[in-house]
């Protein structure tokens, strides 16, 4: 963390999409929390929801008793998401949801299958059953995992099909991120559209990660509901669906098949997800006043606004700065800015590098992408990150309460920060940072 400017420095307050530090700087924060702050920093009506929840004591422990909130929040969600994705837990974390997904999948299946298929790029999280779920580049150390699992190649139909008849009749899910936030890749209609048949077919459940990109980020409610008629057997959620405030997350499962998996007396709690915070009141009561200001607010149509300004105006910088920025690519409020490039001294230092760094292939993009992030925080106050995954790309994800003009601001800071050359920036990044860094 102290890599970077912000890493030593104290916030005082958060609003909106701004941070307010113990120094008196404001710092537009363009992170979105990594997908936690569509609603931005302490939302007004998320806070009242709270406050109200907090004054009239209502019951925050329910356990065994009918809890209305609960109930309120399932119905919610069953109302908002399409066809009969009516069924919903409610953990707290996005790798519990993950993993209360694949059992569910599991047992669905009467254990009787044994592979669940998962991309070779794909971030579903850190515990031990999500962690080697996980095919992305960062996974790096061989945690003891769920057995059975097999990669296919991201996108790519024909790898899926692949795997599926290496197993035959043994796939019991597959397990996808439709609109991938760690790498900024996408799954194309025809892809998605390819995959459902084939689970259809073979009666493997199929289990959509939408756990970043939900709630509007990405310009449609969540990204697979772009496409009229497509639906997983399963919906993972988190992030946002707290509205910035509330630890909560759900998977959302088709009536028939949660009703093959549990619906019956001694199948009913053989998972709950972790029992002592289940469903807590405030938590809930916050998920649903999340949801009623993401469908009252249309936060997708303010992806869509965010994006209408981003998308040409980093496409014109990209274009500008051949020689530092490779691509852009995103939808939405979600957009990666793949900066490379720079001195080929970098080489170099990236030979010096301590032997664990050494082996970074992507050593040398990630230290010129810092130095961006660095310029962008210290010169021009604004906060962002680039991710562990794929390219490693700058990652521009405002929350979605973010207004135009701090769009526009952004996108001129990053310009002038580019337009100070890559070699100047980098210069400066390694003086400030070597010493921490190495
Ligand atoms: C797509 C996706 N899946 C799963 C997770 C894991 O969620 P959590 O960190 O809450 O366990 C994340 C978190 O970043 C995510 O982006």
């Amino acid at each position: 963390m102290t890599s970077f400017g912000f890493g030593r420095e104290l916030v005082d307050h958060a609003d909106g999409a701004y941070l307010y530090l113990r120094d008196g700087r404001r710092v537009l924060d363009f992170t979105g929390g990594v997908g936690v702050l569509n609603h931005g920093h302490n939302h007004p009506r998320i806070m009242a929801a709270r406050r109200r929840f907090a004054e009239r004591r209502r019951m925050e422990v329910h356990k065994t008793y009918f809890s209305p909130y609960v109930a309120a929040l399932a119905h919610n969600l069953a109302e908002v998401l399409p066809g009969d994705l009516n069924m919903s837990f409610l953990p707290n974390s996005g790798a519990e949801a993950v993993e209360g997904a694949v059992k569910l999948a599991y047992k669905y299946h009467g254990g009787r299958r044994n592979t669940i298929l998962r991309a070779d790029i794909s971030f579903h999280g850190k515990l031990l059953g999500s962690g080697s779920l996980t095919g992305g580049a960062q996974n790096h150390f061989a945690f003891p995992g769920i057995p059975g699992v097999v990669s296919f190649s991201y996108g790519d139909l024909d790898s899926v099909r692949a795997a599926v008849a290496a197993h035959p009749n043994d796939v019991y899910a597959i397990l996808i991120e439709p609109f991938s936030a760690s790498t900024m890749r996408w799954c194309s209609e025809e892809f998605l559209r390819g995959l459902r048949e084939l689970c259809t077919e073979q009666n493997i459940v199929l289990v959509f990660d939408e756990i970043y990109t939900g709630w509007g980020k990405t310009g449609s409610l969540f990204y697979f509901m772009r496409y009229p008629g497509l639906l997983p057997d399963v919906l993972t959620t988190s992030k946002s669906f707290g509205g910035g405030k509330s630890s909560i997350s759900a998977y959302v499962a088709r009536e028939p098949v949660f009703r093959r998996a549990y619906d019956s007396p001694i199948d009913a709690l053989l998972h709950s997800t972790s029992t002592t915070y289940y469903g807590f009141g405030e938590e809930c009561a916050t998920a649903i006043e999340a949801i009623n200001i993401a469908v009252d607010d249309d936060y997708p149509a303010q992806a869509r606004r965010i994006e209408r300004l981003l998308a040409p105006g980093l496409r014109r910088i990209a274009k500008q700065h051949p020689e530092a920025v490779a691509d852009v690519t995103g939808s939405g409020a979600l957009w990666g800015v793949f900066v490379d490039g720079g001195p080929r001294v970098l080489d170099l230092a990236a030979k010096l590098a301590p032997a664990g760094l050494a082996r970074d292939p992507l050593l040398r993009t990630k230290l010129i992408t810092a130095a961006v992030i660095s310029a962008l925080y210290r010169d021009h106050d604004i906060y962002t990150y680039y991710t562990l995954n794929g390219r490693s790309p700058l990652v521009v994800g405002p929350p979605l309460v973010a207004s135009d003009t701090d769009v526009e601001y952004f996108l001129d800071s990053l310009e002038t920060v580019l337009d100070q050359g890559l070699t100047r920036l980098l210069t400066r990044f390694v003086a400030q940072k070597v010493g921490s860094l190495w």
